[in-house]
């Protein structure tokens, strides 16, 4: 059964033991990143949290806040709503295999049908519990000047009790880390329209709390809404957005997914929780959210309006991201449950909450990389390379220079356009086992022979690339190599040991 809200999600972690509750007030400035990041590097992800009492400037919210909720393989699965995250990839995976596609375009055309088939398509409903308290906001004017320089809200206690409540300073927002410009909003779902097709898309763009109606929007150069904003500023026409926090935990892992552009992220959230996604429409824009979602913060971003300073953030790659401009996001309405939760999350040296969101994704899209390229037998991102940096290929190699044609299949799809490290080893090698993999790369590689460095677009938080978007890519064939590519010499074989021997010593051995 799909979650009715994301309080019964929390319910189903505490009932299944992976939920602490914490009843001492913490505060949301620091304090909850320690304990956040002590169970995100505990073995397998330790266990969510609930912080019942979290404080604002020193006063105790309304608002609980949970976090690490999908941080380990069980919680991502129970999120999922499914046994294993492996179980949900072969169900998808046996689905697409209904009928192989000839190329990445049919492969994505397939993927859509695929989320089509069952509960996936979304339904209207009139009301719902997000907006069981509402309040709406006069826009203000259109600005012409440039915005002054962020201000640290936490130079500021007494802003939360100056403006009209709830705005975004009664939320127990998290300052993360200590060089953080301010409150980001960890776990926002951002829905955005194009302004053509009339597609809708849900990412996951992290937002900078400015003051109380007010935040940056995060939307990197190359994502579907960065998109979306480039047609309304064509347009000269203010872009309704709409975010979302909580609802059935599907929703966020949705917003992550790095699906094709045009595909909505509700077809997938309603495939995966067997159960249709019912919208309703929001109070003062043109979009809709989540029936069953804890807060909406509904507003709209005006291209015409200067960018605005974002960050610094303690970021994904481990390391600050610098600010940089980026577009501001106004408040026209706040509507939220009455027993509301916010969700959130940190990010930081890895291994964090977000490395099982973006491992999650590689499982359930991996079939359909394997239908564009049958050679691919697995794939891992392992946490140290911060999502894409760094990817693992095995490969069934059959002809030469097989994994050069995987490393440009691979840079040339979606979001592994951002990968700087591609290594392909053999179909018996262990991706997940990275010193397996690192292994075979230190021995079946002749480093000039068997490297590839290319050019491409870059991850924009990427500090040690020479401009920012754009960097370069190595890829490491690390495949034994086959007298086709050159290589004249007998190749060795692997050590192994014999499996019958084997056997008859383990059953020589006391149980
Ligand atoms: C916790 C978390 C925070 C993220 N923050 C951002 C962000 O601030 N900006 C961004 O462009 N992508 C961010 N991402 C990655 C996007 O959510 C991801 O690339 C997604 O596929 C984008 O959706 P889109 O392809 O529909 O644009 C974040 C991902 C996670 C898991």
């Amino acid at each position: 059964m799909a979650y009715g809200s994301f309080r019964e999600f929390l319910d189903r972690l505490e009932t299944e033991g992976e939920l602490i509750r914490i009843s001492q007030p913490v505060a949301t400035e620091l304090e909850i990143t320690v304990l956040a990041d002590q169970q995100m590097k505990a073995p397998d992800g330790g266990k969510a949290l609930l912080i019942e009492r979290p404080t604002v400037n020193g006063a105790v919210s309304s608002v609980p806040l949970a976090i690490n909720t999908m941080g380990s393989w069980r919680r991502m699965a129970m999120a999922l709503n499914a046994e294993s995250v492996d179980q949900v990839a072969a169900e998808l995976g046996g689905l697409l295999k209904a009928k192989p596609p000839m190329s990445v375009r049919e492969a994505i055309r397939l993927l859509g049908q695929a989320l089509d088939l069952r509960h996936a398509r979304p339904r209207a409903v009139r009301d719902g519990p997000c907006k069981e308290v509402v309040h709406r906001f006069d826009p203000p004017p259109r600005r012409t000047e440039p915005w002054p320089k962020a201000p640290d809200i936490l130079c500021d206690p007494d802003s939360a009790r100056s403006a009209p409540l709830p705005t975004l300073l009664d939320l127990p927002i998290l300052k993360c880390w200590p060089l953080d410009a301010g409150r980001f909003i960890t776990l926002p779902c951002v829905v955005t329209r194009d302004p053509d097709t009339g597609e809708r898309n849900v990412g996951m763009y992290r937002m900078q709390v400015y003051d109380a109606h007010t935040t940056g929007m995060h939307w990197q150069l190359q994502k579907v809404a960065a998109r979306h904003g480039r047609r309304y500023y064509e347009k000269g026409a203010r872009m309704p957005v709409a975010v979302f926090l909580g609802g059935d935990p599907v929703y966020t892992f949705a917003a992550t997914a790095p699906l094709p552009d045009g595909l909505d992220e509700f077809l997938l959230a309603g495939y995966l929780r067997k159960r249709s996604v019912e919208l309703v429409r929001c109070e003062t824009i043109d979009l809709e959210v989540p029936a069953d979602a804890d807060f909406v913060l509904e507003g709209y971003v005006d291209p015409c309006e200067p960018l605005r300073e974002e960050g610094p953030f303690g970021d994904h790659t481990g390391y600050y991201s610098l600010p940089e401009p980026y577009p501001v996001f106004h408040i026209t309405a706040i509507t939220h449950r009455k027993d509301a939760i916010y969700p959130a999350t940190i990010v930081g040296l890895p291994p964090m909450e977000d490395f099982y969101l973006g491992s999650a994704s590689v499982k359930l899209f991996l079939p359909v990389l394997k239908m564009n390229f049958p050679e691919i037998v697995d794939m891992a991102l392992p946490a140290e390379g911060v999502f894409h940096n760094l990817v693992f290929v095995s490969i069934k190699k059959s002809y030469p220079m097989q994994a050069y044609k995987i490393m440009h299949g691979l840079w040339g799809m979606g979001q592994m356009m951002f990968t700087k490290y591609i290594i392909v080893v053999d179909d018996h090698v262990n991706v997940h086992n990275t010193r397996e993999v690192l292994f075979h790369l230190c021995a079946n590689t002749d480093p000039q022979r068997d490297c590839l460095f290319t050019r491409g677009p870059a991850d924009v938080l990427d500090h040690a690339t020479p401009e920012i978007g754009i960097g370069t890519k190595l890829g490491i064939d690390a495949t034994r190599k086959l007298p086709g590519e050159g290589f004249k010499r007998p190749w060795p074989p692997l050590i192994q040991m014999d499996p019958a021997v084997q056997e008859r010593i383990k059953s020589l051995l006391p149980r």
